[in-house]
């Protein structure tokens, strides 16, 4: 492959630049004409800057200091909302800094003024050793499902408990089900769970966030599943702001192999936080008018936003209602294939009163029989470990 290939074919690096030294204007200036470059932020003072690092994805974070020695406290207030790697600058002479920051969690350190050129291949270099430490340190890269509908009561928190359910037990997945639904969530509820902890808890708590810590925060259900419910009062909601939220969902990533989040029907922050990690997007219909005009309002607006059309699947659910309407015409309404059914059965209410998910209690009703099918597609097994997988549930079992 050719060079000038590559450089074409390269994505833009998004960068966050804060802090301040001498001749750190002047980088900045450049690297935001920079063509290998996004800048989507800088700010002088730390504090505001580590706040602003909130929602999308960032590659790195360039952190200017005018400090003789190892600025700890800016670094962990960056570290709360970010795990990219930290570059730092400082103007020459402050050498002493170098060898505490390789000490510390830095990726480099360059001393201004320099070529922008050998600062961007600086950039280049730390997002591709943290890529390859996470690739090969063992660390997970869960798949982030989202179930969303823009309409209540179309049976998300019904799906996206019994598919984390059916992931972790019969798929032997390591699942976390998070409850994004923050002001009436009831996940834990649907599960029979009474948990002592919320995300509540988790996003007022001090220090910053790792798996250690996200663990004792979450609580285990029978079937393996672990379980993050919404705060237990509406009005704790607020707290769980998209730099919090993002920042758990890529610790959840580390941790997990699969994440299922249940959602509100709103295009709120931590939605669209949670919507810039999504791998699989799980579009709940169901088969009447009002629901099928507001998914489609849904679909403009993800096209706004641009989601990726490709990871969105669309989950027809009570898919075998007689009400006048058939799955192709929904698929006609929505210019989308309905990927998923799911059929309506008494069994689903009954399991929700008792706090029991369907695809536990009624294994082999035609509802549980979907989800769990759509579990395994969804999660396909890998090659050399699919036999382990497989046979452990199916062992359990027996
Ligand atoms: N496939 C289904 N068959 C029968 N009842 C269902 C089905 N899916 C959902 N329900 C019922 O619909 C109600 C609303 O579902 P829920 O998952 O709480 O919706 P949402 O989270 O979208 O507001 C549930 O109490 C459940 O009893
Ligand atoms: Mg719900």
């Amino acid at each position: 492959m050719s060079t000038a290939t590559e450089t074409t074919t390269r994505e833009r690096v998004r960068v966050y630049a804060t802090g301040s030294c001498e001749g750190f204007d002047k980088l900045r200036e450049s690297l935001a004409s920079h063509p290998e470059i996004e800048l989507v932020g800088a700010s002088t003072n730390v504090a505001d800057g580590a706040a602003a690092l909130a929602g999308g994805h960032l590659d790195a974070i360039l952190h200017a200091t005018r400090a003789a020695s190892l600025p700890a406290d800016e670094l962990a207030a960056i570290r709360e909302h970010t795990r990219a790697p930290i570059l730092m600058l400082a103007s020459g002479g402050s050498s002493g800094l170098l060898e505490q920051a390789l000490d510390a969690d830095v990726a480099d350190v360059l001393l201004l003024p320099q070529l922008v050129e050998n600062i961007v291949f600086a950039i280049r270099k730390s997002t591709h050793t943290t890529r390859r430490h996470h690739d090969a340190g063992g660390g997970r890269h869960g798949k982030i499902v989202t179930v969303f509908s823009p309409k209540g009561g179309t049976g998300k928190t019904v799906t996206a408990t019994n598919l984390a359910a059916a992931c972790a037990k019969f798929e032997g997945r390591k699942t976390l089900l998070l409850d994004l639904d923050l002001q009436f969530g009831d996940a834990a509820i649907m599960l029979g769970i009474e948990p002592e902890k919320t995300i509540y808890d988790l996003v007022v708590a001090p220090g910053e966030l790792d798996a250690e810590k996200l663990a004792g925060y979450t609580t285990k259900h029978a079937c393996g599943l672990e379980v993050l419910p919404a705060p237990l009062r509406p009005e704790d909601a607020e707290l769980v702001t998209e730099a919090k939220l993002g920042r758990l969902l890529e610790v959840a990533r580390e941790a997990f192999d699969v994440i299922v989040v249940d959602t509100s029907p709103f295009f709120h922050g931590p939605m669209l936080a949670t919507l810039d990690r999504t791998d699989e997007l799980l579009l709940l219909c169901s088969l009447d008018v009002p629901t099928l005009k507001n998914l489609r309002l849904a679909l403009q607006t993800l096209d706004l936003l641009s989601f990726p059309k490709q990871r969105v699947r669309i989950v027809l659910n009570r898919s075998n209602s007689k009400v006048g309407m058939k799955p192709n015409e929904v698929e006609g309404a929505l210019g989308m294939k309905v990927r998923f059914e799911v059929p309506s059965d008494r069994a689903v209410p009954l399991s929700v009163n008792r706090g029991n998910p369907v695809v536990l209690s009624e294994e082999s009703a035609d509802v549980s029989k979907a989800i769990k099918a759509m579990a395994k597609e969804l999660f396909p097994v890998i090659k050399e470990e699919g036999k382990k997988r497989r046979l452990l549930p199916t062992l359990a079992r027996s």
